[in-house]
């Protein structure tokens, strides 16, 4: 690219779930904030992914609000990262085209997300199912990412995204980057059941600025350590999630550990405490989140800043791209 001068990008995208819970928050918008300071940051909202696996046209728009409200009260700052829904700059879906053009049929029936999606919805294999992640190779190609800060889950995505790059490098010269995935250095973090992962879709998530109560009530229900069945009974740290959630939030969680080992404390008393703590380390998120809904089109403002700069971007590349494919 000719403006190899340039300061190092970071995108990612994420599809529009609405509110973000604190998985969410610590693996990966933690992440972002982070590194838009480093990095020329470009944060993009995947509506168009959403709609390989989305049913509800009226939720749609909904959800991208509510995850950008999120965005902003978590710290991601527009004056300093490009915020923006991926639908709005177009020539992402051009890119698509041209990427899917030297894209093998076989490489993406490889891949596991495709594979997991197909069984998981059987009864809509669609065709942009086994195109998704050539579009996610577009959305990272397109700005330029030099590193995409992901889960572990997408690892295979930016694998075939250096793949795609290779072979169109292979058959039109040199036009884009080889980006790098950057992996949280948090822990999976389990939903209240224990044993899943944290997400909305099996509702068993922390919502990172919900009202204290709501928070309460939600650890109040969560699953401990199953083996302890008495208050006097010892309790099992590594087996207890609400002890590994803990971790996130304890600088001092060796010592409710050795309580709940102890028998010192409850479970009760552990999922009180942790509520305390949560509820005070999101604190100024919540507050900033209600200072955002009290700002009609302030979101809505900062998503067309966002798109207009990303285009900018996009359409130079995407000129680029054209021209090596020999479009005129
Ligand atoms: N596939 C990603 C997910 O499901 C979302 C995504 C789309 C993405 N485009 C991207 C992530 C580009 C990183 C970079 O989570």
């Amino acid at each position: 690219m000719s403006d190899s001068a340039r300061r190092p990008r970071v995108l990612s995208g994420m599809q529009p779930t609405g509110r973000m819970h604190i998985g969410h928050y610590f693996g990966a918008l933690r992440n972002f904030v982070r590194m838009q300071d480093e990095f020329e940051a470009f944060y993009c909202v995947v509506d168009l992914h959403a709609l390989t696996t989305f049913e509800n046209p009226a939720e749609l728009w909904p959800n991208v609000m509510a995850m950008v409200a999120d965005w902003l009260a978590a710290g991601i700052d527009p004056e300093k990262a490009t915020i923006f829904v991926q639908s709005r700059v177009p020539e992402v879906t051009e890119l698509h085209w041209l990427l899917s053009c030297t894209t093998p049929i076989s490489w993406l029936e490889r891949v596991p997300t495709f594979k997991e999606k197909s069984e998981q919805h059987p009864d809509n294999v669609n065709y942009a199912l086994l195109g998704y992640p050539v579009l996610q190779a577009a959305d990272i190609l397109l700005y330029g990412a030099d590193k995409v800060p992901v889960g572990e889950d997408q690892l295979a995505h930016l694998e075939l995204t250096r793949e795609i790059v290779r072979r169109f490098h292979h058959r039109f010269g040199p036009i884009f980057r080889e980006p790098a995935a950057v992996l949280t250095d948090t822990p999976r973090i389990m939903g209240l059941d224990g044993v899943n992962k944290m997400s909305k879709s099996r509702d068993n998530y922390i919502p990172m600025t919900g009202d204290p109560d709501q928070i309460r009530a939600l650890i109040g229900q969560a699953f401990t350590d199953q083996t302890r069945v008495y208050r006097r009974d010892p309790g099992h740290p590594e087996l207890c999630n609400v002890c590994q959630l803990h971790r996130l939030f304890s600088a001092d969680y060796e010592a409710i550990w050795e309580g709940e080992r102890s028998a010192a404390t409850g479970c009760v008393d552990t999922k009180k405490l942790l509520a305390e703590r949560v509820i005070a380390h999101f604190e100024p998120m919540r507050r900033r989140r209600q200072e955002i809904d009290a700002r009609p089109g302030y979101v809505e403002g900062v998503l067309e800043r966002g798109a207009e700069r990303a285009r900018e971007v996009a359409r130079d590349t995407l000129a680029q791209v054209k021209a090596a494919v020999g479009l005129r």
